[in-house]
């Protein structure tokens, strides 16, 4: 929800009705982003959606025509898209509404020109060059831009079936991460390995002087939709993606839950060593092509947060701007912006200085949800509610963190997080084992006082959005060891106290306690969506062993029950 150029609220649809990555209609979600606003329908002038249907026909008719087993695909999921044609329609149905309310103006804005939006339109510059990389969106996988001004200009586009978000889901896949979103674990994962499989995925990508081509015999055809479909209930379902040739070469793929072997370790090294060489390449073409020093970027594959820490070793990229929520979920915001700077030139540039963008709930709402559930709680003015979460994070013990408004994108940025001590011995295991139940290779987030950083990471450049990975001081590994991943890397938060004080100043009480200006920030769930709601926020502090519960200005601890 945009208003006069500036973003008022913005929050996925999975965080409301509880089903990950739903990608049907988001109908609780435009509720809710009335609700925040104080608006309601007959106050929407534009809407805009990231997604055009007209966008690349040419080259979406040839692949068609080359691929006739696809056509019928093809042809079926258009008129599906074509659903959102009628968008009042759906609107006043979903919505349950009088379509006689309606009365805004739709604009279709190409999926990768609202990535690219979300992304430069939140930067505070007047050039950059803009970057995207994903599965795919109205037949494009990466697109290249010049950014000035109000205006970003396309300058390359490459084209289904050279898709490296498709390599890396199929590759994912074979592993036995199969579900959608599954890429960021087997990012975790590279590291273990070894580069066994190097010139088989030389094979696989071909960089050459546009950008890459697939080896496609790797790949079973994906069709136009890049392999995913959308289940009844809304969830996004992989199609295989991989070929016979792959499972000749490598044995069968690997089962989900079984154990995870040495050859997935390197498969997950290859990738992982494939995918940031074709990045640092794309990066460079786009370079040459607008050769500036900034980059705004976004799309799934921008989540590739080690390749983001590289970057700049590797380019001559020195300041990136990446949109926190670079999956598809940002094209809304990043359609929003692009048709209120682009099109409409309402001339109101937003620089978005942090991703708090969701719901928040009063002191009353929270003590009333409190009282309901029967948890014992106490209330603690802001200082010492802060000295009392220190003194439990430095025993060790582990914090849920549930405070202002909710983050926009994949991550937990402090307000829906779960907090322990980073250098507590043993703390990833008890984390791993008693709350988030996953895989004890897979790493956690350091957030640090954004002014020490380059005290304890090898880099400066901030990344408030959880977006790079940066190797940890040699001399600081040991105190951080629970955040502290197999390669001496952490996928930090930088945090700023103008964009987070409360976060902020817990970080610097800790800090003066430990001399750690350090907190461990996982988000805060258990194998479901970021709790949203301080009913989910407790539901999830007594359904895990966590300890205690920060919520608001109350405290509630396990021992105390
Ligand atoms: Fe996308």
């Amino acid at each position: 929800m945009v208003v006069d150029g500036r973003p008022v609220a913005a929050i996925a649809e999975e965080r409301l009705n509880r089903v990950k990555y739903y990608a049907r209609f988001p109908g609780a979600a435009i509720r809710q982003c009335l609700e925040i606003a104080g608006l309601s329908f007959d106050d929407i002038d534009a809407v805009a959606v990231g997604r055009d249907p007209v966008a690349n026909r040419r080259q979406k008719v040839a692949y068609a025509v080359r691929n006739p087993k696809r056509l019928l695909n093809f042809l079926r999921l258009r008129r599906s898209r074509n659903a959102l044609d009628d968008l009042k329609g759906q609107i006043a149905r979903e919505c349950d509404i009088d379509p006689e309310k309606l009365r805004f103006q739709q604009y279709d804005v190409e999926h990768h020109v609202a990535h690219t939006a979300s992304a430069y339109f939140i930067s505070d510059w007047e050039r950059a060059a803009g970057f995207t990389l994903d599965g795919s969106g109205d037949f494009v996988t990466c697109m290249m831009s010049e950014c000035e001004g109000s205006q970003i200009t396309p300058r390359r586009r490459i084209f289904i079936p050279h898709s490296l978000g498709s390599l890396y889901t199929m590759i994912c896949e074979f592993i036995g991460y199969d579900k959608y979103g599954d890429e960021g674990k087997v990012m975790g994962l590279a590291p273990l390995g070894t580069d066994t499989y190097h010139d088989e995925f030389d094979r696989m990508v071909e960089l050459t002087s546009g950008g890459f081509r697939l080896g496609l015999d790797y790949f079973l055809p994906l069709g136009s939709h890049g392999g995913l479909r959308i289940s009844e209930t809304g969830e996004m379902v992989l199609n295989r993606h991989y070929s016979d040739r792959i499972v000749e070469r490598f044995g069968a793929p690997r089962v989900r839950h079984s154990e995870i072997a040495k050859r997935d370790m390197d498969l997950a090294f290859g990738l992982q060593r494939v995918f940031e060489d074709a990045y640092m390449h794309l990066l460079n073409i786009l370079h040459a092509l607008v050769p500036e020093t900034r980059i705004a970027m976004a799309g799934g594959c921008v989540l590739n947060s080690v390749a983001n820490g590289k970057l700049f070793d590797y380019t001559p990229f020195s300041q990136t701007c990446i949109q926190p929520a670079s999956g598809d979920e940002g094209l809304a915001l990043g359609a929003a912006l692009h048709v209120s700077n682009a099109v409409l030139r309402e001339g109101k540039r937003f620089v978005m200085r942090d991703a708090y963008l969701g719901q928040e709930f009063s002191e009353s709402a929270i003590r009333k949800e409190l009282d309901s559930a029967g948890v014992r709680y106490e209330r603690y003015d802001r200082g010492p509610l802060l000295r009392a979460v220190v003194d439990d994070l430095v025993e060790g013990r582990v914090v849920g963190w549930f405070q202002g408004r909710s983050e926009w994108g994949p991550r937990a940025l402090g307000n829906r997080s779960i907090l322990a001590h980073p250098g507590f011995p043993g703390m990833k295991d008890i984390l791993n084992a008693r709350i988030k139940h996953r895989e004890a290779f897979r790493p956690f987030a350091p957030s640090v006082l954004q002014e020490r950083q380059s005290e304890l990471f090898e880099h400066s450049h901030p990344s408030p959005f959880m977006l790079h990975v940066y190797k940890i001081r040699p001399e600081w590994r040991a105190r951080l060891s629970a955040v502290n991943h197999v390669d001496d890397t952490g996928r930090l938060q930088t945090v700023a106290r103008e964009e987070n004080p409360l976060y902020y100043d817990l970080i610097e009480a800790f800090d003066a306690r430990t001399g750690i200006p350090v907190i461990l920030n996982t988000s805060f769930n258990e194998n479901e969506p970021i709790v949203n709601t301080p009913a989910e926020a407790i539901d999830c502090f007594r359904r895990t062993k966590m300890d205690v519960l920060g919520i608001g200005p109350f405290v509630c601890r396990k021992t105390a029950q």
